[in-house]
């Protein structure tokens, strides 16, 4: 058996998943049920063959092939999924198996949990930031472009298996995108993780990958509905999800944790700003997201639209932008209240002329 988080709310494992309880789950509690198993185009010619070889209860199991990426996290993939569904009479008591990166665990979620009111569904996430992030927490959801995960529930999944081996296909920049999900939860609750993995670049390794998944799972359990202490997870993202809405709208390749990074440096300096973090480790954090992920591929004139986008954002309301901010590495403050004139100072600075 893997690696077990400690949560009250979230069953996950960490290790092999054949070594996991997965193949009890499936024989076991869900021995009678269906099984429906959502891949996306990659996760289904690098990821599936492993499990299909390996668990022969998923032999008779139906494939669902999303659309790949984020521009498909959308509720017309959704619709179809859920006429699909109805026409191989899936029922309540059947089972989801998400096997993908975020987009398929977020929409695969959501799909999971609106159809027939609800059906169960196990994540097994493939890439870096769903294994630390995404597949875990119970949140789903679904972009209304430009507007990332305007729609979606808090459903947690029946249980999250999480095994590195999938990663061996998952292309370098994708790693890099998880690596920036597994760097905020050291910076917002964990300074001894944020410093091992920049001195030693222990992001793959399974310890690494439960030590972050533990950081989250502990928040998700003292607040699972994102009313106070759950905030601290979206450090980096209210400019982060400005970027990335903005970028996808301008057909900009960008990756989530690319963007998270930049919500990072911006955030970061802010906190520094507002008198809240010292200069040397806003210098700290900085230095190292700047040389790992650069700066945004965007000109000094989308800074209108992204604070637009950012009032519209569901973490903040028309009058003030809202941020989480960092009071020293390793802790974080939710609901720092900022000027619109002080993110326009920050957001000048990053971004090219
Ligand atoms: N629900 C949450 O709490 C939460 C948290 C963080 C991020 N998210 C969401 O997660 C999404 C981003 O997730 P992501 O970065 O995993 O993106 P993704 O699902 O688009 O995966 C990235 C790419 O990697 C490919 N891929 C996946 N696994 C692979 C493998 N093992 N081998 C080869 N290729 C593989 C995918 O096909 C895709 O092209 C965003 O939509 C974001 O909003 C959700």
């Amino acid at each position: 058996m893997g690696e077990l988080i400690k949560s009250e709310n979230n069953n996950v494992e960490v290790g092999s998943v054949l070594e996991s309880q997965l193949n009890d789950l499936l024989n076991g509690q869900f021995g009678r049920a269906k099984k429906i198993v959502f891949v996306d185009e990659n996760t289904h010619e690098n990821c599936w063959p492993y499990l299909l070889t390996n668990f022969e209860a998923l032999k008779e199991a139906e494939v669902i092939v999303l659309p790949t990426g984020e521009e498909n996290k959308t509720m017309e993939v959704c619709f179809q999924v859920w006429q699909a569904l109805s026409e191989y009479k899936i029922k309540r008591s059947d089972l989801i198996i998400n096997l993908g990166g975020g987009v398929v665990t977020d929409m695969g979620g959501f799909i999971a949990s609106i159809y027939k009111r609800g059906l169960a569904f196990i994540n097994i996430p493939t890439t870096l930031l769903a294994m630390v992030d995404a597949a875990v927490g119970g949140k789903t959801g679904v972009n209304l472009l430009p507007w990332k995960n305007q729609l979606g529930t808090f459903t947690l999944p029946a249980f999250t298996f999480c095994d590195p081996i999938f990663l061996a296909t998952l292309p370098d920049k994708e790693v890099e995108s998880g690596k920036a999900e597994m760097i905020k939860h050291g910076l917002i609750a964990d300074a001894a993780l944020y410093n091992e993995l920049k001195q030693k670049d222990t992001f793959t390794t399974t310890k690494s990958i439960f030590s972050a998944i533990q950081i989250k799972a502990r928040i998700v359990d003292l607040d699972p509905k994102e009313s106070g202490e759950r905030k601290k997870l979206n450090f980096g993202h209210t400019v982060g999800h400005a970027i990335e809405g903005l970028c996808h709208q301008e057909h900009i390749d960008v990756t989530h944790g690319e963007c998270v990074a930049w919500g990072m440096i911006v955030e970061s300096r802010l906190s520094g700003m507002m008198g809240l973090l010292n200069s040397q480790e806003v210098e700290n954090i900085v230095s190292s997201l700047i040389s790992r992920y650069g700066t945004p591929p965007l000109e000094r004139k989308a800074i209108d639209a992204l604070i637009e986008l950012m009032y519209q954002d569901k973490k903040n309301n028309s009058e003030q932008l809202n941020c989480t901010l960092l009071t020293a590495i390793g802790n974080a403050k939710i609901d720092g209240q900022i000027e619109e004139g002080q993110m326009r100072v920050v957001l000048d600075d990053l971004l090219k002329k």
